[in-house]
Parts: C-alpha cells; structure tokens; sequence
C-alpha cells in the first residue's frame, strides 16, 4: 500500500491522474490522505467530484492557520495516524504546499520512504513558504520525479544521487489532457457574458501580492485602469477575499469591466484559462496550464519556480510594478508576444511513467 497526501487545491489535480494509473496498473493499492489544510467545497470538495478522484481514506481536518501552526499540525496529525494504522510501504507527496513538506518528514522519521511529484523546482527566494517546503520535500525524498527539465540540473547542482532523480514530466498536464474536451463544453463563457478571446482571467493569491494592502492596491487600480477597455474576470482565492474587502471591493461584485467571481471548479477554469485574451496570476499551475494552452500569461511575480514556461511555454515575469505590467500589455495588444512551443515529457502519460518509477523501485 501507498499512501498519497493531498492537502491543497493544487494537489488534487496532481493526484487525480496517479491514482488513476496506480488502479490500472495494480501493483499498488493507494490510500489517500488529506490533510484538509482547504476545506471550502470550493477549494477541494469539487475537486474531488470532477477529477474522479476517489473519496480519501481520511481527513485530517487539520484547517488554516499559521505558517509554522498549519505545518506543525498537519506533521502530528499524520504521524498519529501513521502510528495507529500502521506503515505503507511508501509514501507519495506534490508540488510544494505546507502539506507536502510536513508528511513527507512524518513519514521519513518513521523510516518510510517518500516520493515527491514536481522535484527540484526552486525559485531562490526565500521569502515564499513555497520554496522552503520545496528544498526541505526534496532532502527527505527518496524518490524525486522532474516535472521542467530546470530541476534535472537543479538536483544534480544540490548534489542528489542520479539514481534517486527521474525525469518524467508534468502530471497536471494529464489532467489537463484528460479534462478539456469536458472544459471546451462548459458553459462557463455564457454565464459570465463574456467571449472567446475578450476578456483577461486574473487569479492572485501569493502573500507577496495580497497580504499588503502597498502591493494589491497598485495591481488593482491597474486592473481596474486596463479592464475599462477589456473584460477582466477576476477570481478570487479565499486568502485574497478579505484583502480585497479591506480596499472595498465585494465578493460577486462587477465595478466597470471589472467583474469578481468564486474560485472556479476545475474544468470551468481551465475553459476561462483557455480562451482568454490573457491571463494574469501568480500561481504556478495556471503558469503551467497558460503554457500548455498557449494564452499570454503574465506572470504577476518576481521569479518563477517553472523557468520552462518562460523559456519555451507563454508565460512572461511581469513582476508587481503596475509600469511593467502596462508595458508588457501594450506590447502584447500590439501583437508582439512569443509563441509558445512543446515542453518535453508535458504530453499527458507522466502518471503512468511515475507508476512505473515507484514499481521499479518499490514493488
Ligand atoms: C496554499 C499553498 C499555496 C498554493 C495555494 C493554492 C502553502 C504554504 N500554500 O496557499 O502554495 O498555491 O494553497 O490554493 O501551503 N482558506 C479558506 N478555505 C479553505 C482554505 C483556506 O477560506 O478551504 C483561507 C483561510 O483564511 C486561510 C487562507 O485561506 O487562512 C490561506 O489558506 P492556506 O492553506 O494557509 O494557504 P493558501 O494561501 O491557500
């Protein structure tokens, strides 16, 4: 038996293919765990629906809280829970999330061996909590599956074994895949009055873009500046809600072309991803998704963890200046703006390729 920890929104769309590759395969029997660090429907449980993820074995029920509080938590609840139902053979965490890093170390110090999905991604800044649990994931790892070709070179450069690193793509890119057929067909373009190719899709969630009223403020009167001559349909991650409140916007509210909306389910996103004119977010999924999908990203940060969205994906590190962000604007409403190309191994078949890692080492 395997366990698979998913705690956030972005982990399930990084799960949902696993597991799906792990029944078929049936080597592994794969006990899903979450931690429930995201507990709204809106931020898991439909999740859950859409992906044809199955229910998980238990949940947590570990909530939001600080930094240190959230991680502390989610490593002793786990570790209880690892303790009362006995050891997997091993264990498989994703991406980067405060969930990720703290069962991947309640698992290594009961000497279970894990697997991180989306290893060796770094954007050397320290101030994301992000990019602690991605180097901390990766130590405590006996498995590191690649995601961008940067992380090969990454992982050698920190000095891991090669045995330990394997290169097997982007795992979102199979729910993508698999899910867009469905998205195509979402009415979510006619329930918002909007059309294919007029409106920018705004996400921003980062505590480096929202906590500070110094930074949103900016992004948001830009926002509002450059939606008086496009739709922008902004949705709104529950860490940003009471941040936007403070600046006196209202959930649901539309104020010029400016229109706010939920975080949207799955396929209803990636339909808004897919046929925007732009979009612009801080999240590395919707970095990776813009890519695949080759829509303009402006990527509202000041580096990246995923430098092949940039190198040969759609994607482009605007940073957090409203005066950048213009510029970047009017260059691509003069039609300049690169061309996306084919990122190696983001073709849809990483989960199978990673059943076939952990069975090669693990079965
Ligand atoms: C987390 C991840 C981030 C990821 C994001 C995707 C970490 C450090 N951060 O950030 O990398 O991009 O998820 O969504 O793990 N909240 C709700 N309902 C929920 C969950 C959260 O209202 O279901 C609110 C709470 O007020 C909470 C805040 O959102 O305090 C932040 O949630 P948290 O899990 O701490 O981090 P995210 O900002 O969601």
């Amino acid at each position: 038996m395997l366990d698979g920890i998913v705690g956030a929104r972005p982990n399930l769309m990084k799960m949902a293919p696993l597991a799906r590759a792990l029944a078929e395969d049936g080597t592994f029997e794969l006990r899903l765990v979450h931690t429930g660090q995201h507990y709204d429907s809106q931020m898991s449980g439909s999740f859950f629906d859409e992906l044809g993820l199955p229910p998980p074995a238990v949940n947590l029920e570990v909530g939001s809280g600080r930094q240190g509080q959230q991680t502390a938590r989610i490593l002793e609840a786990y570790e209880d829970f690892l303790l009362r139902t006995g050891k997997p053979r091993g264990v498989i965490v994703v991406g980067d999330v405060n969930s990720t890093v703290a069962c991947a170390l309640a698992a290594a110090k009961l000497q279970i061996p894990v697997a991180h999905v989306e290893a060796g991604l770094r954007s050397f800044d320290h101030s994301m909590p992000e990019e602690i649990n991605r180097i901390l994931t990766d130590a405590l790892c006996e498995i590191l599956l690649v995601s961008d070709p940067s992380g090969l070179i990454q992982l050698a450069r920190e000095g891991y074994a090669t045995d330990r690193i394997h290169f097997v793509g982007n795992i979102m890119v199979d729910s993508l895949v698999r899910e867009l057929p469905q998205a195509e067909s979402s009415t979510v373009l006619a329930d918002l009055g909007i059309r294919p190719q007029q409106y920018v899709y705004v996400t921003l969630h980062r505590p480096a873009n929202v906590d500070s009223a110094q930074t949103l403020r900016p992004l948001m009167d830009l926002v509002q500046e450059l939606a008086e001559d496009i739709p922008f349909v902004f949705a709104v991650h529950p860490r940003t809600a009471p941040k936007l409140a403070e600046l006196g916007f209202s959930p649901g509210e539309t104020r010029g072309g400016l229109r706010f909306i939920d975080p949207q389910p799955y396929r209803a996103n990636l339909r808004l991803i897919q046929a925007a004119r732009a979009v612009f977010t801080d999240s590395g999924g919707i970095q990776e998704e813009s890519s695949v999908l080759q829509v303009p990203c402006f990527t509202v940060r000041p580096n990246t963890e995923r430098p092949v969205t940039v190198e040969l994906g759609s994607s482009e590190i605007v940073g957090s200046d409203p005066g950048c962000i213009r510029d970047a604007w009017r260059r691509l409403c003069a039609g300049v703006w690169k061309k996306a190309a084919p990122i190696p191994l983001w073709d849809g078949h990483t989960a199978p390729r990673i059943v076939r890692v952990l069975r090669g080492v693990w079965a």
